[in-house]
C-alpha cells in the first residue's frame, strides 16, 4: 500500500519522463533484465503493462526505494527488488538499464560505474541509459534545479548531484568496449532534457 504522497510522486514521474521512447528500447520477449537504481519500480511496472515476458531484477542502494517498490508491486518468481550496489551483483543479463541515476554518481566514479553495469551484460546484451541533457540551455538549468531540490529535500539519495549528458555516457560506454553506441535526444515536448544512450556487449 502506498501513501498519497508516494502515489503523487509516481504520477508526476510517469508524466514528466518520455517513457514511450524509453520503453521502445526494451526487448519484451523472455530474457533477463537488471535495472540499476530501480527507485520505486516504475520500469518494472511499465514493462509489465507492456507485456514483458522475461524476468526483472531491480537494485537500488536506498532501502526506502526498494521497500516502496516491494509494497507497490510485490515480488514474484519473475520480479525482485534488492537493496544493493551494482558492484556487488553477480550473474549476467540480456538487458541492463540505468535510468536517471548517473547525476547521483560522482563524476570521477562514473567510468567504473558504467563498466560495472556493462560487466553484468551477457554476450550481445544491451545497456540502456537515460540521462539528462539535450535541448536548449534553459532545460539543463531546470534539470539541475530539480535534481538539487530532490537531493536537498532528501527525496533522492546519492553521493553527488552533478549533470551527466549523453556524450559523457557514450564515452564511458566506448571505454568499456560496448558496440553500436547511439545517443538520442528524446526530450522534445517535455519540460526537462533527456538523452537516451544505448550500446551492446
Ligand atoms: C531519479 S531516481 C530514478 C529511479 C528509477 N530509475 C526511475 O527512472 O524511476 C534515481 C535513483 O538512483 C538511485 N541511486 C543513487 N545512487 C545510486 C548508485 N550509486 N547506484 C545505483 N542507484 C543509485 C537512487 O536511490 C534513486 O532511486
Amino acid at each position: 500500500m502506498l501513501s498519497p504522497a508516494e502515489r503523487w510522486h509516481l504520477r508526476i514521474r510517469l508524466l514528466s519522463v518520455p517513457w514511450h521512447s524509453v520503453m521502445a528500447q526494451f526487448d519484451m520477449s523472455p530474457g533477463t533484465l537488471l535495472d540499476v537504481g530501480c527507485g520505486p519500480g516504475l520500469l518494472s511496472f511499465l514493462l509489465e503493462e507492456g507485456g514483458y515476458q522475461g524476468s526483472y531484477s531491480g537494485i537500488d542502494p536506498d532501502a526506502r526505494k526498494t521497500g516502496r517498490a516491494e509494497r507497490w508491486l510485490g515480488q514474484s518468481d519473475r520480479r525482485n527488488f534488492t537493496t544493493a550496489d551494482v558492484g556487488v551483483t553477480h550473474g549476467s543479463f540480456d538487458q541492463v538499464s540505468l535510468l536517471d541515476v548517473l547525476y547521483l554518481v560522482p563524476s570521477e566514479r562514473r567510468a567504473s560505474f558504467i563498466s560495472a553495469c556493462a560487466a553484468r551484460l551477457s554476450e550481445g546484451g544491451r545497456l540502456t541509459v537515460l540521462t539528462s541533457g539535450g535541448g536548449p540551455g534553459w532545460k539543463r538549468a531546470l534539470d539541475r534545479l530539480q535534481e538539487k531540490a530532490a537531493t536537498g529535500l532528501g527525496i533522492t539519495h546519492g553521493e553527488a548531484c552533478a549533470p551527466c549528458d549523453g556524450a559523457e555516457v557514450a564515452r564511458y560506454m566506448e571505454g568499456c568496449g560496448l558496440r553500436g553506441i547511439e545517443v538520442d535526444d528524446i526530450g522534445a515536448g517535455y519540460l526537462h532534457g533527456f538523452e537516451l544512450v544505448t550500446g551492446s556487449a
